[in-house]
Order: C-alpha cells, then structure tokens, then sequence
C-alpha cells in the first residue's frame, strides 16, 4: 500500500528568526529558531545584520530540523518556504536555499505568506487545542504586525485593517526602550504589569476609524510623560515602574479589544483567534478569556512556539498547498510587500 504520508520542509527567515520544520501531514515533526541575539545591543532589528545571520544559520537550522524529525531529506516530498512579506535581505536567503534545496531534490516547491501563515498556524494537529470553524477573525499581533483578517476559509482571506505606523509589538518595545528596559520589552512590560494598577497613569487612546490602528501617537505621549514626571522626581521611573507599564499595557490592551470588539460587531463573527508574539501577553489572554463568559466569544490562541515566528506555520500552509497541488516554478522570487 502506498505510503500517503506527505512530508515537508518549510523554511523561514523572514525577520530575524531563522527556521526550519518537518511536518507529517499537519503534525509538526520538529520545529527549529534560531533567534539572532546580535540585535540586542541596537534596541531593534537590523537589516544588515540579519541576512547575515540567516545565511550563517540556515544549513545547520536545517540540518537539525531533519534530524529531530528523523527523516532523511530524500524522504521529503515538497519545500515550503516564505516568500514574504518582510526585511528583503533575510527573504532571499530562505528562498534561494528552499529553490536550491527543491532544484537538488526534484520536489515541489511551495511560496508561503508570512501573514496567512500566522492565521494557519492554528490548524497544526494539536490535541491540547481546538481549532476554529470558518469564518472566523484573526489578529496578528507581533513586532512586525498588527491586523485583523476575516478568514473565509483556508485561502480565502480579507484584511479589515492594519496599522497605519507602528506595529503593536512595536509599541511594546519602544515604551520598554523609554523606560531604559532592554530589547524586546514586550515581556518585560507584561512582567511588572502584574505588579501594578492600570489606571494609576491614564494615557490617551488614538482616534483612528475604522478597524486601523496606530501606535506612534501612544509612545510619543509615554515620552513626554516620562519626560515631564522625572523632571519632577528623577526616581520616578524606578519607583513608579509597574504602575507605569500595567498602564502602558492597559491602553495598549484597550486598543486592540475595542478593535476587535467592532470587528465583531461588523461582521457579526464571534470567532476571535490571536497570532503573534503579542500574543504571548498575559493580559491579552485573560482578556480574551473574559470576552468567551462577558461576549460570548469563541476564542483561539496556538500554543507560544507557534505565535512567534516559526517554520511549523509555513509548514502548515505548506501541506494545505500540497493537497491543491499549488506548486510554484523556479523563477518565483522573494516578496518584501505581500498582500494576503
Ligand atoms: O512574532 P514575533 O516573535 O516576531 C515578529 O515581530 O514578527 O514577535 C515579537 C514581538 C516583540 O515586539 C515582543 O516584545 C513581543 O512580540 N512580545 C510581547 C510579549 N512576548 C513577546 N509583548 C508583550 N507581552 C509579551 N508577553
Ligand atoms: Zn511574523
């Protein structure tokens, strides 16, 4: 009998994580990061800086991601890899090595959006999580993105809105940045947060229509609180810290609900399923949770590996192009800007 198994290797490096995965099917066999420490000391991601990491990274990324799964790259039945969107350098290291990779092997080789992936990533098989019916919303919430997308079905997607500067993540880091707290400070904020009373410092929400967001305006008036406050008392910041991050948090948490709560509204789908490494956030998971007894939400968030950024999700969509046989040649090239 033949053997209906379908094993792929997905590729991913579209930022500054550079990783590999072998699915089974829909079940993730290995899943490999390496996560570039380098952009520590510069308070960011740089370009540069990254490609170089993933062409230094990418063989042996590889390489373990096979030898965790156990399987022989001959065993392989297609590639997939991220064509975009994201930093144009770090693109094109994954795709010429998944297009080499195919050419080699004579396989398959599938293009894989960034931002579907992140929405799919909820269809891995995991038993310790249910997955959502169509249609459902989902927010990508990370460094990189923020957007809500109604999903129709697998490949059937319609961007509601997005934001107009900043990403969420983003806005995380930035306030951690003017607190003097070290690159990313995402967790770092959620972490004192606990600590603290999220109405001590009331900042103001953006007016933005629509399901847009934007963020810039948020960390420009924490720098001029800041400013204003340690002008008063230069202890402030260090005495005041979780006050001052559970009410960064709160704001930042308030934005994203009272999107999502319009979302909802709008589209009358009360399905609400979080991506992202924001979404890693306490606060924007208990959020969530009330919304189920409160609004009577069904809400999803994938396990944490499978939020940030992370091959396993290219492999998903990888399988589900397999099974349309939705194959591409080997002119395709990298895509920075890539629509869903
Ligand atoms: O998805 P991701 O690993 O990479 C991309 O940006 O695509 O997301 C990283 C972002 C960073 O901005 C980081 O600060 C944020 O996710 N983050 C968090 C938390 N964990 C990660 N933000 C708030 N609370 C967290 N617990
Ligand atoms: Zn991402």
């Amino acid at each position: 009998m033949q053997n209906s198994t379908k094993y792929i290797l997905a590729i991913e490096s579209s930022c500054d994580d550079t990783s590999a995965a072998v699915l089974a099917n829909e079940k993730v066999l290995s899943n490999v990061v390496a996560n570039q420490e380098i952009h520590q000391k510069y308070g960011g991601v740089v370009p540069e800086l990254a490609s170089r990491a993933h062409q230094q990274n990418i063989v042996p990324v590889v390489d373990q991601a096979l030898k965790q799964a156990n399987i022989n790259k001959n065993q392989l039945s297609a590639i997939a890899f991220t064509r975009g969107p994201g930093l144009m350098g770090s693109l094109l290291v994954g795709t010429s090595f998944a297009k080499s990779l195919a050419l080699g092997l004579a396989i398959p080789l599938i293009e894989v959006n960034h931002m579907q992936a992140h929405i799919l990533a909820h269809f891995i098989e995991d038993k310790t999580q249910k997955t959502p019916k169509f249609p459902f919303l989902a927010m990508t919430i990370s460094g990189g993105h923020t957007q809500i997308v109604l999903v129709k079905s697998y490949f059937e997607m319609e961007v509601l809105g997005q934001t107009l500067d900043d990403a969420v993540g983003e806005a995380f880091d930035k306030s951690a940045k003017i607190l003097g707290l070290p690159y990313p400070g995402g967790p770092l904020i959620d972490n004192y947060a606990k600590e603290g009373n999220p109405l001590a410092y009331p900042f103001p929400k953006p007016k933005v229509d629509g399901l847009n967001f934007s963020f810039s305006g948020l960390k420009t008036s924490i720098l001029y609180f800041l400013q204003r406050e340690t002008q008063k008392n230069p202890q402030f910041k260090s005495e005041n810290i979780a006050d001052i991050c559970a009410s960064i948090q709160y704001t930042i948490l308030e934005i994203l609900m009272d999107k999502l709560t319009i979302a909802v509204a709008q589209t009358e789908v009360k399905r609400v399923a979080i991506g992202g490494g924001v979404a890693a956030n306490s606060g924007i998971r208990q959020r969530l949770r009330e919304a189920e007894n409160k609004m009577g939400w069904e809400t999803y968030i994938p396990k944490f590996e499978y939020c940030t950024d992370n091959a396993a999700m290219i492999g998903i969509v990888g399988y589900l192009k397999y099974l349309n046989k939705d194959f591409v040649n080997q002119s395709v090239v990298a895509k920075a800007r890539y629509v869903i």
